[in-house]
């Protein structure tokens, strides 16, 4: 099981070619969007449900769906916009960045189809402040297609109207969870909004939104081009399609790759990251999905196959499909410690389990670390990351719960041994 060439939606991911307009086109970006449209807003989202894709930045909800909430009727004259979310700080997670720079056509072509198809007036594109040089070629693309009547008014001839912004963030990782981002679009500060309302409801501007990931939006009008069955012919079922898969620390060749979902781990390291550094018997544990999922342990995640089921059974998830593979140099306690910080550093606040307890987690993280901790405390922080999970507004709680939970559940005897060796060794200086 793995993708041919011809079956690759991203063709210039590393920017062999030139990312401008023509050299787009001549990609097959483009071509004939008026034709996709004439298909109609129901057909387009009926395509989309048949496909199976499912969100990209994470959640894995189906996308045909999250469109279809949107209203068919403006209500009081209300707008409907779609957001796009390009604030890509998961850490681990590189694959949007790598669409903006080399693809960028791809991500406006979708953002008129999927506006389109919610009947949205317009797209904002949302996108982290660390990527300058991604914005610079995203805006410059939007300006051609602007230039070439792609979009705007008219857009493609179509007689829809339809503009896409860009706006830049300003650097924290919670305006990735979509309230706290249409809360900074609007010139707030990024913090999320209870949900429900989901932002179909009550959005941008408390008019219809939806919020769509970089790369679930890029993926739109290959599939509609090509077919759902077509996309739906790849993975399995409830986990269909393509997927970029960004492959990161002790690999001999890390690298962003599209591959068909549902890959065994093994053959996407084998295939396109040279296998594991120093061999497979070096593997520690592997982080699948970015920061927010729990880490699996080498004999586990072998065989599993990379999708959103097969991750989950192995107690984990794909998450944005940011692979971090850790071999057995990996001081563990200490990655899981410093993921730990990360979201620490980045709880917006709001919320008292989350403010409260990824500090707390923290710093028993740290005394684990140096098994300057109680034996005692590991079972207390597992009922920590419990009382947090589930419990806060958005999911930055669950995140920072879930890592531990993972270290706990599979690295029990390298906590103790730390506590174990710390202790022996202050029995010895004190005697
Ligand atoms: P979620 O499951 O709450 O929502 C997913 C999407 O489905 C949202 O757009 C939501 O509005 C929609 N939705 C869910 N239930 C709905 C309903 N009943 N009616 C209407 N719409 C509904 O997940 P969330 O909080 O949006 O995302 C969490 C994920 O984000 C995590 O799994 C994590 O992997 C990922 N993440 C990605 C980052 C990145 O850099 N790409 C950064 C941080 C987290
Ligand atoms: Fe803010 Fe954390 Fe609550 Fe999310 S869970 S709203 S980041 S305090």
């Amino acid at each position: 099981m793995s993708l041919q060439d011809k079956d690759r939606i991203f063709t210039n991911l590393y920017g062999f070619q030139d990312w401008g307009l023509k050299a787009a086109q001549a990609r097959g970006d483009w071509d004939d969007t008026k034709a996709l449209l004439a298909k109609g807003q129901d057909s387009i989202i009926d395509d989309m449900k048949a496909s199976g894709l499912r969100g990209r930045g994470g959640a894995g909800f189906p996308t045909g769906m999250k469109w279809s909430f949107m209203p068919k009727e403006s209500k009081d004259g209300r707008p409907s916009f779609l957001v796009i979310n390009a604030d890509e700080s998961e850490p681990g997670s590189c694959k949007d960045r790598e669409i903006m720079r080399h693809d960028p056509h791809k991500l406006i072509e979708g953002a008129l189809v999927a506006g389109f198809a919610m009947r949205a007036r317009a797209a904002y594109i949302y996108i982290r402040g660390e990527y300058i040089r991604e914005a610079e070629v995203l805006q410059a693309a939007i300006d051609q297609a602007y230039d070439a009547g792609l979009i705007g008014k008219n857009a493609c001839g179509s007689g829809y109207d339809y503009d896409v912004f860009l706006h830049r963030g300003a650097g924290a990782y919670i305006c990735g969870e979509e309230t706290a981002l249409i809360e900074s679009l609007e010139g707030k500060k990024g913090q999320p909004r209870l949900k429900p309302p989901f932002p179909a409801g009550a959005g941008l501007y408390g008019c219809p939104t939806t919020v769509n990931n970089v790369e679930s939006i890029a993926v739109v009008p290959t599939i509609l081009r090509r077919g759902p069955s077509w996309f739906a012919s790849f993975g399995r079922e409830k986990n269909d399609g393509t997927k970029l898969f960004q492959i990161s620390g002790h690999v001999e060749k890390p690298c962003v790759v599209e591959e068909e979902m549902s890959i065994p781990f093994r053959e996407l390291i084998e295939r396109h990251c040279g296998g594991i550094r120093g061999g497979w018997d070096n593997l520690l544990a592997v982080i699948p999905g970015g920061s927010s999922v729990p880490l699996v342990p080498a004999e586990q995640i072998m065989d599993a196959p990379m999708d959103f089921d097969g991750l989950k059974e192995v107690g984990s998830g794909l998450g944005t499909a940011a692979v971090i593979v850790m071999d057995k140099s990996t001081d563990i306690v200490r990655a899981i410690s410093r993921i730990s910080y990360f979201y620490k550093h980045e709880s917006c606040g709001q919320c008292t389990p989350c403010r409260e307890g990824t500090g707390w987690m923290w710093r028993v993280m740290k005394r684990l670390e140096t098994g300057d901790a109680d034996i005692d405390e590991i079972d207390m922080l597992h009922t920590v990351t419990k009382q947090v999970e589930g419990h806060t507004i958005c999911a930055l709680g669950d995140a920072a719960a879930w890592p531990i939970q993972g270290l706990i559940r599979h690295f029990r005897p390298e906590l103790e041994r730390r506590i174990a060796e710390r202790g022996e060794a202050l029995q010895e200086a004190a005697e």
